[in-house]
């Protein structure tokens, strides 16, 4: 299987947030049960973030039997207003707000995810703005993780929005504090954790040739990084692209840069290292004492087909269990991630 995700960067002659699908609004609320399942991860680790050892809801999680959190399917969920629409979050760009251009169903927004063997507490605002009181909490890598930013504001909206603390007006770069609960939101765009030099900046987005110093830790996140009490790493589809791989400043090799010079590599050999040179940069740094989470392999945005090869994003449910195998590239990327 080829890759079939493309996904525009926010290179410098596209507006911020550019992306050409519709189906980022429903990636934004799945993004919320997704978040929710970050929260009882460390359940199963035996390392409860301050969230999981509050009192209130997360209770049931905690004293309850222990529970894989991520065996389960999506079940239909009428009963309870979405946590968020388009008319109740401010901070549902155009390109995410299907709603608002005509999408007409909207039963993508009314379902929950049942793990097998117990239930997910409801989220709640204001117990996860108690319980993070004073912390900080960083998005760093893709679109997915900046979704993931954007799909917490938008849950945590019915208590109110943050101030812009960003210290760029570069928007790959946001930076929001809660000001009454002192918890500092921050994203940082670097989709190969790495240092990665565009070859060709004003060529086609989907398929330039990227530098990536594979073990040099972009310093966009890596210089702001340490002071951050959690850390949510995001990376995958980015690195399916052609690339030349440098290590300690020499090209070892390329991937899908058909050069009969240069010695092919896999898209792997690039995946592997760049994490392995990102968890470096963090337990190098002495004051850094947070807790870091690594998003595992997303789907991609498109289905059937690339973005411009007749693939679509027409869905207007979750994947099925039994609809949809982890195989070919997207198995592979998901191993080396292990
Ligand atoms: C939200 O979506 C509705 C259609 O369901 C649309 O009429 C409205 O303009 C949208 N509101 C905003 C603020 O985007
Ligand atoms: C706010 O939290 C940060 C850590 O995120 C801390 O360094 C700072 O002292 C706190 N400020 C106040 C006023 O509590
Ligand atoms: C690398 O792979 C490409 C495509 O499979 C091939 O055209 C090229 O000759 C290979 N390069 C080397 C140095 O083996």
């Amino acid at each position: 299987m080829v890759a079939h995700f493309i996904e525009l960067p926010l290179g410098k002659n596209l507006p911020p947030y550019t992306t050409t699908t519709n189906i980022k609004a429903l990636l934004l609320v799945l993004t919320v049960m997704i978040f929710l399942l970050l929260i009882p991860l460390y359940l199963v680790r035996n390392s409860s973030p301050p969230w999981l050892s509050a009192k209130g809801n997360a209770m049931s999680i905690k004293y309850g039997k222990k529970c894989n959190i991520f065996r389960g399917k999506w079940l239909q969920h009428h009963n309870i207003a979405p946590y968020y629409t388009n008319a109740t979050c401010r901070e549902i760009f155009d390109q995410q707000n299907c709603m608002k251009f005509g999408r007409p169903d909207t039963e993508f927004l009314k379902w929950r995810w049942k793990p097998d063997e117990c239930e997910l507490p409801l989220f709640d605002a204001v117990q996860f703005l108690e319980l993070v009181k004073g912390k900080s909490m960083a998005f760093v890598g893709d679109s997915l993780g900046r979704n993931q930013m954007q799909s917490l504001l938008c849950l945590l909206a019915s208590v109110g929005y943050p101030i812009d603390v960003s210290y760029t007006k570069d928007p790959r770069f946001k930076r929001w504090l809660y000001v009454g609960y002192n918890f500092t939101l921050a994203n940082f765009w670097s989709p190969h954790l790495v240092n990665a030099i565009d070859t060709d900046p004003n060529g086609p987005t989907y398929n330039r040739l990227m530098n990536l110093y594979l073990d040099e830790s972009n310093h966009d996140w890596a210089a702001q990084i340490e002071a951050f009490n959690y850390v949510i790493f995001s990376a995958g589809r980015w690195f399916f692209g052609p690339q030349m791989f440098y290590e300690n400043g020499q090209l070892v090799g390329c991937h899908a840069c058909l050069n009969n010079n240069i010695k092919n590599l896999t898209m792997l050999y690039g995946y592997r290292k760049a994490f392995r040179t990102a968890f470096r940069t963090l337990i190098g740094l002495k004051k850094f004492r947070g807790m870091t989470i690594l998003r595992t392999l997303s789907p991609a945005h498109f289905e059937n087909g690339e973005w411009d090869r007749g693939g679509s994003c027409a869905r207007t449910r979750p994947v099925g269990n039994s609809e949809m195998k982890l195989d070919g590239a997207d198995l592979e990327l998901y191993m080396t991630q292990g």
